[in-house]
Parts: C-alpha cells; sequence; structure tokens
C-alpha cells in the first residue's frame, strides 16, 4: 500500500465506502477530503449495515485513525448524532477520530437556504440532498465562512456569527419572505457543539504529513463521484466541491507529489440521485427491475435512484480529469440476470459524433447514446470466489469496459459483503 486516492467515477453512490473499507486493512490513515453529510457511503459487516455520512469508511477497521479533512463542510449536529451510531456499534472512536480544524462549519441557515432555492427555482432545482452543502461552501468562496477553529474562539465566532446573521437574515426576510435567525439560539447552541468536538480537533495537514515521513499508508476518501464535481461534472447539476482527485490534496493539506495512486469506483451500469442529464437512463420496464435488483434507493436521502446502462462517454471522461490508472467495479452480480447489455460508447448530437464528454448541457439533455451489445451471461456470481472464475461473459464485459475506458479493472465486486470481492 501507499497513498492512494479513491475517487467516485459516476454521479456518486458506486460503492465507494465498500472499496474503502476493504482497502482500510492495509492502511493507517483515512481522510475525508470534500463533500459533507451529502454523502451516504455503506459498508456492510456480516449481517449488519453501517452508512456512514462524514465519518471516514476506515473507522469500521481497529486502530485506524480517521480524519475529517479540511475540505470537508461539517454539519456539527450530524456529526454528533453520527458519532453516538457509530459508538453504539462499540467502535472505538474517541481516539481514532480528528477533525480538521480549517473545515468550515454548516448552519442551520446554511440548511433552509438550501431548501428555499430549491423550492423558489423549482424550474432549475438541482434536486439537493438539502444538508446545507452549496450553501455552506458558497460562503466559504466569498469568505464568509465560519470554521471550526473560529467556533472555538468565542470572540471571533460571536463576530462572524453577527455579520452574517445581518446578510442572512436580510436575505432571507427580502428575498424568501421567511423567518429571520435568532443569534443568540445559534451561538449558544453551536458553543455547546464545539466543546463536545474540541477533544477531536487537529491541524490535519501536520499530522498527515507527518504520517508520510514516518511511512504511514493514507487512503483518501472520494465522496459524490466525477460527473458531480463543481469543474468536471454536469455543471450546474453538481455538488458544491472538487470530488475529483484533485481535491484530495487541497482538501487535505497534502501536496500531490505524495500521492502515489488513484483508484476509481465504477458501477458496472450507471446511477444518478437529483436532477440533471443522463443519457443512458433506462426506460421505466427495465428501471423497476435494475432499482430492485441493486437495491438503488438513497443511503442519505432514501430517494430512489435513476438507472441506466454503463456509459463509457463519462467513466473515460473521469479516467482523463481524475488521472485514474486503476479502477474498481462494483455491482457485477446486479447484471447477473440479464440476456444482453448495452454500453455506451459515444453519444449522437445534432450531426455530430460526441466520443468526449461534452460540456455543453444541452448537448448532455439531448444525447443520443450510441450502444454496443453484448450478452450476458445468465448466472449467479454472487459466491465467485476467484476473478478466473466469472462466468465467461462477465469477463468478456469487463474486458470491454476496460478497453473502452482506458484504465485496468483491479478489483470487481460482486456483492456488498466484505468477501464478495474479487482482486483481479
Ligand atoms: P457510496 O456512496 O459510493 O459509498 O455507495 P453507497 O453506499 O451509497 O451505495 C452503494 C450500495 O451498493 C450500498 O448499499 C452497498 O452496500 C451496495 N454494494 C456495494 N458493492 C456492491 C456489489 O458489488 N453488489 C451489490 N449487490 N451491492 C453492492
Ligand atoms: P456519495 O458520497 C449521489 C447529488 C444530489 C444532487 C447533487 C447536489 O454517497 O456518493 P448537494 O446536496 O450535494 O448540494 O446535491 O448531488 N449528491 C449525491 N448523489 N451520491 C452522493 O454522495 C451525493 N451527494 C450529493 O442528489 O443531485
Ligand atoms: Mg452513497
Amino acid at each position: 500500500m501507499s497513498n492512494i486516492v479513491i475517487v467516485g467515477a459516476q454521479w456518486g453512490d458506486e460503492g465507494k465506502g465498500k472499496i474503502i473499507d476493504i482497502l482500510s486493512k492495509d492502511a493507517d490513515y483515512v481522510v475525508r477530503y470534500q463533500g459533507g453529510n451529502n454523502a451516504g457511503h455503506t459498508v456492510v459487516v456480516g449481517t449488519e449495515e453501517i452508512i456512514l455520512h462524514l465519518i471516514p469508511s476506515g473507522i469500521l477497521h481497529k486502530n485506524k485513525v480517521c480524519i475529517i479533512g479540511n475540505g470537508v463542510v461539517i454539519d456539527p449536529e450530524a456529526l454528533l448524532v453520527e458519532i453516538e451510531y457509530v459508538k453504539s456499534k462499540k467502535i472505538d472512536i474517541n481516539s481514532n477520530l480528528r477533525i480538521s480544524e480549517e473545515a468550515h462549519v454548516i448552519f442551520p441557515y446554511h440548511k433552509v437556504l438550501d431548501k428555499l432555492r430549491e423550492e423558489k427555482f423549482s424550474q432549475t432545482k438541482i434536486g439537493t440532498t438539502g444538508r446545507g452543502i452549496g450553501p455552506c461552501y458558497t460562503d466559504k468562496f466569498a469568505r464568509n465562512g465560519i470554521r471550526i477553529v473560529d467556533i472555538l474562539n468565542k470572540r471571533i465566532f460571536k463576530q462572524k456569527l453577527k455579520s452574517n446573521l445581518e446578510e442572512k437574515n436580510a436575505i432571507f426576510i427580502k428575498v424568501y419572505k421567511a423567518k429571520r435567525f435568532s443569534f443568540d439560539k445559534i451561538y449558544s447552541e453551536y458553543l455547546k457543539y464545539a466543546q463536545i468536538i474540541k477533544p477531536y480537533v487537529c491541524n490535519s495537514s501536520v499530522l498527515l504529513n507527518d504520517a508520510i515521513k514516518n511511512k504511514k499508508n493514507i487512503l483518501f476518501e472520494g465522496a459524490q463521484g466525477t460527473l458531480l464535481d463543481v469543474d468536471h461534472g454536469t455543471y450546474p447539476f453538481v455538488t458544491s466541491s472538487n470530488s475529483t482527485a484533485g481535491g484530495a490534496c487541497a482538501g487535505t493539506g497534502v501536496g500531490p507529489t505524495h500521492i502515489d495512486k488513484v483508484i476509481g469506483v465504477v458501477k458496472a451500469y450507471t446511477t444518478r440521485v437529483g436532477e440533471g442529464p443522463f443519457p443512458t437512463e433506462f426506460s421505466s420496464q427495465l428501471m423497476k427491475k435494475i432499482r430492485s435488483r441493486g437495491k438503488e434507493f438513497g443511503a442519505t436521502t432514501g430517494r430512489p435512484r435513476r438507472c441506466g446502462w454503463f456509459d463509457a462517454v463519462i467513466v473515460k471522461h473521469a479516467v482523463r480529469v481524475n488521472g485514474l490508472e486503476a479502477i474498481a467495479v462494483t455491482k457485477l452480480d446486479v447484471l447477473d440476470m440479464m440476456p444482453t447489455l448495452k454500453v455506451c460508447v459515444a453519444y449522437r448530437y445534432k450531426a455530430a459524433i460526441y466520443k468526449d464528454f461534452p460540456a455543453d448541457i444541452e448537448a448532455l439533455w439531448k444525447a443520443q447514446p450510441v450502444y454496443e451489445e453484448m450478452p450476458g451471461w445468465m448466472e449467479d456470481t454472487t459466491a465467485v470466489k476467484d476473478y478466473s472464475q466469472l462466468p465467461l461473459n462477465a469477463r468478456k464485459y469487463l474486458k470491454k469496459l476496460e478497453a473502452l475506458v482506458g484504465a485496468k479493472i483491479e478489483i470487481v465486486s460482486i456483492g456488498s459483503e466484505r468477501n464478495q470481492t474479487l482482486f483481479v
């Protein structure tokens, strides 16, 4: 092992949690670098399913330092609920969890603004998770944000919260005809959170760079996916952070020279939650079938996920923008009973053929997928123990994906459990 970034190569929910959990065995540190509790990362251990939103998925292994990096936005209320949830699983969190002092804090007004914006501008709504992620990052980049270190300093916190509320309350009242927020209530509530969070707070850049000097292994846990990245995704139908591999450096304070490898996690088909273009989306019958076989319901909001054929155009884009050398293909088992499979190799829009992902949102909305068809394998793969035992057509399907996207498949997942993982 070395220092590895794990990123989602589609629209999120690729199974990053499972892959992080598997690779955590050989890691010393696992660090989240962007996003917030919009993420829902599932790890299945035996009969138990554990869903993590903010705490890195390495927490289920003993003695792994799990860091919430500076690039993450933290809702303290959600964090405390999650800490208690993890503790209730008899997991030692106190000695393993660390939180960057530079991470930005989500406030109640961010969550309300997130929902109000979606309601007011419903024509262009994004279908956010409603967790206040976008408004919190907006404040960060507008330089009004309030960080963990700020809520630990009463005087600074008071100043910053006062000036934020002055502006925000005017917006709530004038633009949204909504209620104003009380300074006293938020101030006292967040000072309490600050005291509970304080023992976990650290300088994550120093911690990680010391670990690198000591030849420790670090896993960088991406949230969301490449097509939800604010720069490289289906803008504006994206999240508000850099979920691509580059975000790992900015979001942790580790330089790019220390990253050894980037692995993309890819579902054997495609899903997306929320609004936005999705060229290979299934028709309703196939949608129902795959949604039910793949249990495609959001781990954070419970919303049904939209499902579609594997789209090599978007994954090839993910390979390029993340510099992926390797990929992990998950949920192959969900396709077990499909007689034929389609793979999108290009888009057709007007008279042109697009082999590279187009940035023009109109081209994406109207893109006609160009498919290649392959025979399915019509066999249960969930008990396969070795890659060579996979049905021939399943291996052919994987080889096809590998050739189309230009990265090597190193891991194949055929079920949510730890032992349903094949190393190629
Ligand atoms: P993440 O956000 O990328 O971590 O993915 P989610 O946890 O939101 O969604 C992935 C879902 O697929 C979870 O319910 C996992 O338990 C499940 N899963 C992961 N890998 C496999 C697999 O190979 N096969 C099946 N059937 N389910 C899987
Ligand atoms: P994980 O880490 C799938 C989607 C939302 C919406 C858009 C913006 O589990 O893969 P936001 O609340 O971030 O402002 O919403 O992004 N989205 C996700 N979709 N998996 C996720 O995380 C997601 N996090 C956000 O549905 O379309
Ligand atoms: Mg998820």
